[in-house]
């Protein structure tokens, strides 16, 4: 029969790799959990308008990479990304009339029909927080903060914050017309998609990948745009405020003024954390403030943050951690002793394991070298003495002792 091989573009992850995973959850769990977020675990299919209203109908996510399909007349996107699905959760479930602020952190799969390649996958995993009902810049630093800890926390220096701010509605709508009549003699040579973000989003078009874009948009107008200082005073000052602290938290960063991000729900804060480690696929974490998206979807005008961070990515610059041995395991040639050890073992929240089929003691030696700490040997002498041997399996070392006397050790 054919085999069935994994879909293009998702994996599996493998027991060997495994270890890395639990790494990183558990470092996601201790500094969220510090830091007063709380988890939140939302569905993966979601009505498809959530995305469309929320991530934006100018996106690249929108437009070409969900995972939509039809079930019963309605239809259902398997996530591409974590924000709008919390969103929807903290409208829908009222936290909207609990105490500001509510913080939020998820981890799990997302997906993307992209193009493949280190770093990029279709299914991926994002862990990121969501920060609600705080409009100061404190709530910007205080996230920002805790990308970098969770990072550092996992032994990864050497990284790059990239912040911007892209203003809101009414100074967007200012720099949206100086960028515009910065790139319409340029219009008729830039790619299909970026002649509809035209229209529909021009910032966009400071973040396509294509080459002839980039090559169209060149160092002096990117030059000439920055100096149009378009944001308004309320919003100069809060980023001003975010990078004070920033200075005073020693969070070192660097303005990019073509950061303009690839969802539609972004204003003022917008934020990426980058590797030199990884090639073209840089950012592990991509974030920024969405004052406007509880209202889109519904709710009442809530200030908000978050950042989400892509774990395959934080995967390629962990080093390979090794997997612990068991700290047991059982020796011996009559498998319901062997058994009944084992529970009592693990029942004291001690990891052990024993060989299934009988085989001969050098071989079950050779299995327990291999997986384990210790050998725990209940031979015929041992079960008639009710005794126990233990032998060290990485200095050698072997004694004899009585099994009550091993059960008070446990
Ligand atoms: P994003 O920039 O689309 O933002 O994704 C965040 C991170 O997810 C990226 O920096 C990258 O590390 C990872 N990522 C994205 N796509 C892929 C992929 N195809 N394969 C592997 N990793 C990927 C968001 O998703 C926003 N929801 C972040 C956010 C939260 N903004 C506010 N709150």
């Amino acid at each position: 029969m054919k085999k069935i091989q994994a879909q293009k573009g998702t994996k599996d992850i493998l027991p060997s790799e495994i270890i890395n995973w639990q790494f990183i959850e558990n470092v996601a769990i201790n500094t969220f959990n510090n830091a007063n977020y709380q988890e939140i675990r939302t569905p993966i299919f979601e009505a498809t308008e959530l995305f469309s209203r929320g991530v934006g109908d100018s996106t690249d996510i929108v437009n070409k990479e969900m995972y939509s399909f039809e079930k019963n007349n309605r239809s259902l996107t398997l996530r591409p990304e974590g924000t709008a699905s919390v969103v929807r959760a903290y409208i829908e479930q009222g936290f909207f009339r609990m105490p500001s602020p509510q913080k939020f952190w998820y981890k799990g799969p997302m997906f993307r029909y992209e193009r493949p390649q280190t770093g990029r996958q279709r299914q991926f995993h994002q862990v990121g927080v969501e920060f609600f009902g705080e409009e100061k810049p404190t709530a910007d630093a205080e996230v920002i903060l805790s990308a970098c800890n969770f990072l550092n926390n996992l032994g990864l220096n050497h990284l790059t914050v990239e912040i911007n701010s892209l203003g809101c509605n009414k100074c967007r709508s200012h720099f949206r017309a100086n960028l515009k009549k910065i790139l319409l003699p340029k219009l008729d040579n830039l790619c299909d998609d970026c002649k509809m973000r035209y229209e529909k989003n021009p910032l966009r078009i400071l973040d396509c990948k294509n080459e002839t874009c980039m090559k169209e948009l060149t160092a002096n107008d990117i030059e000439e745009f920055i100096q149009s200082d378009f944001i308004c005073e309320e919003c100069n000052e809060h980023y001003s405020m975010l990078k004070n602290y920033l200075n005073q938290l020693d969070i070192k960063y660097i303005e990019n003024k073509k950061l303009v991000r690839g969802l539609d729900y972004y204003n003022r804060t917008v934020f990426e954390i980058k590797s030199n480690n990884l090639g073209s696929q840089n950012a592990i974490c991509g974030g920024g403030r969405y004052d406007n998206l509880v209202e889109t979807l519904g709710g009442p005008k809530t200030p908000a943050i978050g950042f989400a961070m892509g774990l395959e990515r934080l995967n390629l610059l962990i080093n390979q951690k090794k997997p612990s041995k068991l700290d047991y395991f059982i020796i011996s040639s009559n498998a319901i002793e062997a058994l009944k050890l084992v529970n009592l073992v693990r029942r004291h929240n001690k990891s052990a394991d024993f060989d299934y089929s009988n085989k001969k003691f050098t071989k079950q030696f050779e299995k327990a070298a291999k997986v384990a700490n210790f050998a725990l040997i209940l031979g015929e002498d041992e079960i008639k003495n009710n005794t126990l041997s233990i032998k060290n399996l990485n200095t050698s070392n072997q004694n004899t002792i009585k099994f009550s006397e091993f059960l008070k050790s446990l």
